[in-house]
């Protein structure tokens, strides 16, 4: 890890020694990585992306390992980013473009996170990891997992897509199926984690996640040439992925990549489970526990996100909002989506084109903005929930 320089809490910006295992800052607060970029900037260019491995480890000196044969890789990111002309006809968007996660390993964007989360529990010698998961994030840690040899305990709630409990006995991990919502299942690896020797991977409690989803928000730059886009709608439960680009791009202005203009950055949440709008709108600097949480869009079924205070300065500073989707919306948009892209796309993807018409239809977004919807992943993990309707 010689680029990076610290841990730091990103609530009291305490400092942490980085070649150790951290969970959680005392304060409650998520550890983010911190590198010391004007070293790299005299030694790393835009030009080198060039030759560059064409996976999201190409950025690897803006990532955690010390050592590169800690990498655990299955070919993760540098995902399509799809022009989708005849959707940005339908919504009224004339610069429309879907930056499709599904062609992930494991079929969504949590490939990401669990690259660089499992490569750095190797590195630091992790025998045992636990997490909670709707379904996607488990998936991906049982296949991370299994490619360095780590056990992977899994708690997910009982109606968890059918895909993603198949996936992961089939990749060899212990499933508890938890008659509950994801917060029950972050509850029991809490209580079982000093006895069963689990190190726990939940969303945002470790410092490594991050890390990997931040290169959507590289990713996307690059993909742009350097020019971020007018609005980025992000289909958020716990938010990491808006919190990784949001610090990719704070990373890439550092690195002299890009200038200070940032894209407005939308959170789009389901109609059931809404902690993040309802704190929006009251101008609330954190979320309130959302009650009776359902949704089809079990990704975002998160009533209570530990990352909210960041999402929502996220959300301020960015001149963004934060908007709910019915899921009849949800279904509507998923096969609008499909039949006219060629895009089968997670419910938590789809809620992004309903999201972007509303906010084009308000005059909050102008037709000729450059949007990026984010299709956080495919929809064969959810096929109980599309034929239903189909
Ligand atoms: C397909 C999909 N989209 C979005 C999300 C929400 O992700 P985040 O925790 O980064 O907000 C999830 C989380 O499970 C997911 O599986
Ligand atoms: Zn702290």
């Amino acid at each position: 890890m010689p680029n990076v320089t610290r841990l730091e809490c990103s609530l009291c910006a305490r400092r942490f020694e980085p070649r150790q295992i951290h969970n959680l800052c005392p304060c409650g607060g998520t550890l983010f990585v911190r590198y010391d970029l004007p070293a790299i900037k005299a030694t790393w260019s835009r030009d080198a992306l060039r030759s560059a491995r064409p996976d999201l480890w190409r950025y690897l000196p803006v990532l955690p390992p010390q050592r590169p044969e800690s990498i655990v890789s299955l070919g993760e990111g540098m995902t399509p980013l799809v022009r989708t002309h005849r959707l940005g006809a339908a919504t009224g968007a004339q610069n429309l473009w879907v930056k499709d996660e599904g062609l992930n390993p494991t079929a969504s964007f949590k490939a990401r996170g669990m690259t660089t989360a499992i490569t750095m529990a190797r590195e630091l010698g992790i025998r045992k990891i636990a997490i909670p998961s709707a379904g996607n994030a488990a998936s991906a840690a049982a296949a991370y997992a299994a490619a360095a040899g780590i056990e992977a305990h899994i708690f997910m709630p009982k109606d968890v897509p059918q895909s993603n409990y198949i996936e992961c006995k089939t990749l060899g991990a212990t499933v508890t199926l938890v008659d509950g919502l994801i917060s029950d299942c972050a509850r029991m690896v809490a209580e079982g984690k000093d006895q069963e020797g689990w190190f726990d991977m939940s969303t945002l409690k470790e410092p490594y996640r991050v890390e990997g989803k931040k290169t959507m928000g590289y990713e996307v730059a690059e993909q742009f040439d350097w020019n971020l886009p007018d609005a980025i709608f992000y289909p958020t439960g716990g938010g990491v992925g808006m919190i990784g680009m949001w610090k990719a791009f704070d990373e890439l202005e550092q690195l002299g990549w890009i200038g200070a203009r940032r894209p407005k950055m939308i959170a789009v949440q389901a109609e059931g489970c809404q902690p993040i709008v309802r704190a929006f709108e009251q101008h609330a600097s954190r979320s309130e526990f959302f009650q009776n949480a359902s949704t089809l869009a079990a990704g975002l079924r998160v009533p209570k996100p530990l990352g909210d205070v960041l999402i929502l300065n996220i959300l301020r500073e960015s001149a963004g909002t934060a908007i709910a989707i019915s899921d009849e919306e949800i279904l509507d948009a998923g096969r609008e989506l499909a039949s006219l892209e060629g895009i089968f796309a997670a419910p938590e993807g789809a809620a992004c084109v309903t999201a972007a018409r509303k906010l084009l239809a308000d005059q909050f977004l102008k037709p000729t903005d450059r949007i990026v919807l984010y299709n956080t992943g495919s929809g064969l993990k959810y096929l109980e929930t599309y034929s239903a309707t189909t």
